[in-house]
């Protein structure tokens, strides 16, 4: 025998039975997208690495350590062309809006987009190196008011899919005008402090002092006493964050401030936040993530415009999803169509009306007995079995209850699968 293949490593196939799980968390994002007037837009999986380092900051995870760079065809002008497989989809949203001169459109540009990306890190469970997202953006909105509009919908969603206690955690951090400050007053802290710090920390106390803070290992009286970015803003960004929570407070979502919050990527900046399951933020990966980006449509060559969105990560919802075992909805009942000769026409045609009035089939193309064939339908989970008898005369059996009736027409068995 040949030998076995399996997935790479840190990629998972979804099998049939995972699928109703997300077909439900797909289907949400797309109807909440719809009723928050999101328009879809889709971008390339991969994109130059200079907009993701440019974009995502050089010094970001998912640029220094797990850009999955991509290699154009052995032989050709592309073969060490510097691309990525899209880490995260704002940095090539940002792009397009730019590269399509979308800030002549009506705005503020409300985008959306389901799909996969990739970070070349060491797998474990609930970090993948494709996984997938659902995310928005809003460009051109300053906010303070789709701030608070996007924090709700994220709430929303997780409501939706029935991770009733996921939370909000809020921060801001500023900007171009109060980070600096606020970088200092880290960088004197931690220094102080450096021999506590883990390798990594000290690392980005040089290159990246706001994300020591995220840092797990970050020792939990050293992270208490830390300056606090709402401590350092400036008199618009300290506005700006109180008309956010103002307003959550007034709309009655659910937030929680926290003043480690810095987000792993450098675009950010003034309103942060991320989605946890309530009570287990320290021992798990957050389920989504965003926040305000109103440097980055500049950064990338665009006219300055304010932007900000979040992404949802649908694998870690759907574990949360599984760990609280949440329900499904039932698939659609499925009707087998069976016959006892070589009467596959009529099977087929059969099948066509019925899906012609919305009902899943699923004809048997054997010619095995019947016995066989209604064992293979009640293994498949068919809900009715639909059998062709002597003549074409139809009967319909239920699988579940075994009752059968006779000489049944085709608009008969219509109604009678539906109800
Ligand atoms: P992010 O926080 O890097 O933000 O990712 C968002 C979410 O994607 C995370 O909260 C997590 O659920 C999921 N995720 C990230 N990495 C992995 C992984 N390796 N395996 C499984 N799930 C993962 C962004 O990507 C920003 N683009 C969000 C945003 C949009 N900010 C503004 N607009």
């Amino acid at each position: 025998m040949a030998k076995m293949m399996s997935a790479p490593r840190g990629t998972r196939d979804v099998m049939p039975e995972d699928t109703p799980a997300w077909d439900r968390v797909e289907g949400v994002a797309r109807d909440l997208a719809r009723l928050y007037a999101f328009e879809r837009i889709e971008i390339p999986l991969f994109e130059r690495v200079e907009l993701f380092a440019r974009g995502l900051g050089e010094t970001s995870d998912a640029v220094e350590k797990e850009m999955f760079r991509v290699a154009g065809a052995k032989g050709s002008q592309e073969e060490a062309a510097p691309w990525a497989l899209r880490p995260e989809p704002t940095a090539g949203i940002v792009r397009a809006f730019i590269e399509h001169g979308m800030h002549v459109r009506p705005g503020p540009l409300r985008l959306t987009l389901i799909g996969p990306m990739f970070r070349y890190d060491r797998p474990q469970a609930g970090r993948y190196r494709q996984f997938s997202q659902w995310d928005v953006e809003v460009i051109g909105d300053p906010g303070p008011a789709v701030d608070a509009e996007l924090i709700e919908l994220g709430q929303r969603f997780y409501a939706e899919v029935g991770l009733t206690d996921a939370v909000a955690r809020v921060n801001s951090i500023g900007d171009g005008e109060c980070r600096p400050a606020y970088r200092d007053a880290l960088i004197g802290y931690f220094s102080a402090h450096e021999e506590r710090l883990s390798e990594d920390s000290r690392r980005r106390l040089r290159v990246n002092p706001l994300r020591v803070l995220d840092d797990k290992a970050l020792p939990k009286d050293l992270a208490a006493d830390a300056p606090r970015g709402i401590d350092h803003l400036c008199d618009a960004c300290r506005e700006h964050f109180d008309a956010v929570r103002g307003l959550l407070d007034q709309l009655g979502v659910p937030y929680e401030l926290d003043h480690r919050l810095v987000r792993g990527l450098d675009y950010y900046t003034r309103t942060a936040f991320e989605f946890y399951v309530s009570g287990r933020e320290g021992q798990q990966q957050a389920l989504g993530g965003g926040g305000r980006y109103d440097g980055l449509v500049e950064l990338l060559g665009g006219r300055a415009t304010p932007g900000i969105g979040f992404g949802i990560g649908l694998d870690r919802t759907i574990l949360a999803m599984e760990a609280q075992a949440i329900t499904l909805p039932l698939r659609a009942p499925l009707v087998a169509i069976l016959g006892t000769g070589n009467d596959h026409v009529r099977r087929l045609q059969i099948a066509a009306t019925l899906r012609e009035a919305g009902v899943a089939v699923r004809p048997d193309g054997s010619s095995r007995k019947l016995g066989k064939q209604l064992e293979s339908a009640a293994k498949a989970g068919a809900r009715w079995a639909v059998i062709i008898g002597e003549g074409e005369a139809l009967a319909l059996k239920d699988l579940a209850s075994g009752e059968q009736r006779d000489a049944v027409s085709v608009e008969e068995l219509a109604m009678a699968v539906s109800e």
